[in-house]
């Protein structure tokens, strides 16, 4: 019998793709760590850094991930397999700059980065782009490794906060039992354990049946319980005082380092930089209207964020507390608002529900990547898949899991890491956290503009976004502005602005740019 290749499995319509994608957008990011960093870096003038990076560096990625995704109908290593030209100059170059970095760090016996950097180089030269693509399904698996640690404190949080434990009188003790509760190892492994559970669970049942399926009915559940919290948040009095730190700008507080933050937010908020949106976008026929659905996912995943800090800061300052208490915020600071407030069991289970169900959606996109690969490239089995990985995941996590405030645990690791980097700045959780949201995501995501706007090529990656979407690439930008896109007198010659032109200028020039910039300032290349 004649062998075909399987038919790939796509979404049932275009809103499941929507929800699923907006879902893997919309986690821990929006409602944990989104208000946390905001409060630390004093309210609404890091909002509007944060909308701006999102415009310039996360829409035009968005549709870069999606389109590549499309065309190929593959994970994002086969993606750049199937596209990546025999030899690329550019990747040469970029190689011979990581070999010659390898080897000055050599000459300064910075051994343990040079290898890696060596390594990488080499990788380059060798596989060229198709590297990107192995950085990204790394990077699906690190980042799930810690995330799923945090998600797991959601579960044993909603867990207390049903059974009456989250009743604090102030934000010491909260802070004392949130300690207690993330350093005792069988807690710490076993929620761990429990959301990586879950994730196994949708990601083994598919694509339609699994994780569109949930992403369905998790979606419309997590916007309701946020508009709950809203609500209480916003009427309880003094709740002004939240509403103005979060909403009226000082831009006094806003230097380098919060445009740093925002920079790198962006990449992980939207779930970009590592392929999830490649691995989502290989589901989609060619029906389906790309340029909207980026808008549609980006503008969801904005509009939960900004709903988080609604439903956040009032609460927090009518209650008299601070809103800079860090990555703290939501797990001490919240619990202690809620419990001041009548029916405060409730308001906390509610916000610990909303917390996991957005993890939830999150997680499963990052597992999703790393099983594609699997599936696609070395022919695994769904099952196989989900199982091996999903326990390969839970394993390294559970590194994260019990050295989230200390190496206490994990001393060998400590020293070995230590000997080898010489630094090891945080606990293990914040090495994985540091590794992959401020370095593999960034990075990630400077590769796939490059690779769109340079060696696959704007008319390539446009000519694919233009099936479902004409009005993308053919229509004078003002002319759809001013709502004239149907005139005959104004369809574009090729040389007008069109949207197609201007996504084009920016994943060739401003994205790249603006991330350079962010790293030449991380490793202290740049001082502002
Ligand atoms: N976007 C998710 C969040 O904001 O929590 C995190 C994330 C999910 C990052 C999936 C990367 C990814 F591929």
């Amino acid at each position: 019998m004649e062998k075909t290749e399987a038919k790939r499995e796509h979404w049932s319509s275009n809103l499941g793709f929507i929800l699923a994608a907006a879902g893997s957008a919309v986690g821990l990011g929006n409602i944990w760590k989104f208000p946390y960093i905001t409060g630390e870096n004093g309210g609404g003038a890091f909002v509007l850094v944060y909308l701006i990076c999102i415009a310039i560096i996360g829409l035009p990625v968005m549709l870069c991930e999606l389109s590549l995704g499309r065309h190929t109908q593959r994970n994002p290593v086969g993606a750049f397999k199937k596209i990546t030209p025999d030899s690329s100059t550019l990747a040469h170059l970029i190689g011979a700059l990581l070999v010659l970095s390898g080897i000055f760090l050599l000459v300064f016996q910075d051994y343990g980065w040079a290898v890696v950097i060596l390594l990488l180089g080499f990788a380059i030269f060798r596989y060229s782009w198709v590297v990107v693509g192995a950085m990204g399904v790394l990077a699906g698996f690190t980042i799930l490794s810690f995330y799923s640690v945090v998600a797991g404190w959601t579960i044993g949080y909603i867990w207390q906060a049903f059974t009456g434990q989250l009743a604090f009188n102030s934000v010491d003790a909260a802070a004392g039992h949130f300690v207690q509760f993330i350093t005792t190892p069988a807690l710490a492994i076993g929620c761990h354990a429990v959301f990586m559970l879950m994730c196994m669970v949708i990601v083994y049942k598919g694509v339609q049946s699994g994780i569109e399926r949930w992403s369905k009915i998790l979606m419309p559940i997590l916007f309701l319980l946020l508009l709950v919290l809203i609500i209480r948040g916003v009427t309880l009095p003094g709740a002004m005082a939240g509403i103005e730190f979060y909403l009226s700008p000082d831009f006094s507080k806003i230097n380098a380092n919060s445009i740093l933050q925002a920079l790198g937010h962006a990449f992980f908020t939207l779930s970009l930089g590592m392929g999830a949106m490649t691995t989502y976008g290989s589901y989609v026929d060619k029906k389906q209207n790309l340029f909207i659905a980026t808008l549609s996912i980006a503008g969801l995943d904005t509009l939960i964020a900004l709903m988080a800090g609604l439903a956040i800061f009032p609460a927090v300052f009518a209650q008299g507390f601070q809103p800079n208490a860090g990555p703290g915020l939501v797990f001490q600071v919240l619990p202690t608002v809620f419990n001041q407030i009548p029916l405060g069991t409730l308001w906390a289970a509610i916000f610990f529900v909303l917390l996991l169900v957005a993890a939830l959606t999150s997680g499963i996109s990052l597992l999703e990547v790393v099983i594609a690969y699997f599936v696609d490239e070395k022919g695994w089995t769904r099952p196989r898949a989900t199982i091996v990985f999903g326990l390969v995941t839970f394993l390294l996590g559970c590194l994260s899991a019990i050295s989230v405030t200390g190496w206490e645990h994990i001393e060998w690791l400590h020293q070995l890491i230590l000997g080898v980097f010489g630094v090891s700045k945080g606990s293990f959780f914040d090495v994985m956290d540091n590794l992959s949201s401020n370095w593999l995501l960034p990075l990630g995501g400077l590769f796939i503009a490059l690779f769109v706007g340079w060696i696959w090529g704007p008319r390539q990656a446009v000519n694919e976004i233009r099936q479902g979407s004409a009005n993308f690439a053919d229509v004078h930008l003002f002319s759809l502005l001013a709502g004239l896109k149907d005139d005959p007198s104004h369809n574009a010659p090729v040389h007008v602005v069109t949207l197609a032109s201007l996504w084009g200028i920016f994943i060739r020039f401003i994205t790249p740019v603006a991330v350079l910039f962010a790293f030449f300032y991380t490793i202290g290349w740049l001082k502002l």
